[in-house]
């Protein structure tokens, strides 16, 4: 089958969505998706071949609307709930406590979630932070959910999920947090509303600012998606959001001392995690 785009453009794809994303794309995994993309999107614009279409995307695109279609279409949003939970063990275990043995009483404590995917992340911390069931009596903690993927903060605000995304939810858990409907599940009322969720690019800095900073960031399974420098930038544009003593942590096959070295590292058990 004959693509619109040809390999040498390839190159000009994915080197403006690097640009813009830090989602680095190489040819021999990528060209098929991005190829099939193009010609859809460019079928749908009526563009006929690729220069029109890339033409459209880069000065034609006053709104952001094409780039966040692209996006929508490249980015990979698998998770799932309790994913690699021995890390939101470690937060109301050990992060919590100790943050809020140390902070003033009247700080609200603040959790970042990016990318956040359609929810199952930031949802399992305010599980866990619900079942641990002290420190949310004594103090407020904001949850906030980013992710540069319009459609998946739209799945995250609506809460419905598929049975491979709660199986690894304890049952007791599940019938308690979660309403049984014929599609799958769907997080309850109480839950609802308890994370903030935005579309952010995480390398837009203005948007970054506006959302203030924070005690705890979850990063996980994004940084495999870039290349060095996005991933030193990103890991810095971490350090400023903190609050001096902050946290961050990364998913499983991701290194901080491989990135930046601003970061103290601490281990605990067998979760690495990162201190401001
Ligand atoms: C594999 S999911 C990870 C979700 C969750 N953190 C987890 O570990 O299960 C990766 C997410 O990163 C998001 N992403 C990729 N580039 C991004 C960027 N520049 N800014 C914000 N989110 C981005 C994608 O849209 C995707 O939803």
């Amino acid at each position: 089958m004959a693509y619109m785009l040809s390999t040498t453009n390839f190159s000009k794809m994915s080197e403006f969505i690097y640009r813009k994303s830090g989602i680095f794309l190489e040819e021999q995994k990528h060209y098929e998706k991005l190829a099939k993309f193009i010609d859809a999107r460019a079928e749908k614009l009526g563009a006929e071949n690729f220069r029109k279409y890339f033409f459209k995307l880069r000065f034609e695109d006053k709104d952001g609307s094409e780039f966040q279609e692209l996006m929508n279409g490249m980015t990979v949003n698998e998770t799932y709930f309790f994913r690699e939970k021995e890390q939101f063990e470690v937060l109301v275990g050990h992060i919590l406590p100790e943050l809020h043995k140390k902070l003033p009483k009247d700080k609200v404590l603040r959790i970042l979630s990016a990318p956040s995917s359609t929810g199952e992340e930031p949802y399992s911390i305010i599980l866990h932070i619900i079942e641990e069931g002290v420190i949310m009596e004594e103090r407020d903690i904001e949850v906030v959910g980013i992710d540069i993927d319009s459609k998946v903060i739209e799945k995250a605000i609506a809460g419905k999920y598929s049975e491979r995304s709660v199986h690894a939810i304890p049952k007791p858990m599940l019938k308690e947090w979660f309403v049984k409907k014929p599609m799958g599940h769907e997080i309850s009322d109480d839950l609802k509303g308890t994370v903030d969720f935005k579309v952010t690019n995480i390398f837009d800095k203005a948007m970054l600012r506006k959302l203030g900073k924070f005690d705890v960031i979850f990063s996980r399974n994004m940084m495999i998606y870039f290349d060095d420098a996005s991933r030193k930038e990103v890991a810095m544009s971490f350090y400023d959001m903190l609050d001096p003593g902050g946290y961050v942590l990364l998913g499983h096959a991701e290194y901080m001392s491989r990135i930046v070295s601003v970061f103290t590292a601490r281990k605990i058990d067998t979760t690495l995690i990162y201190q401001k």
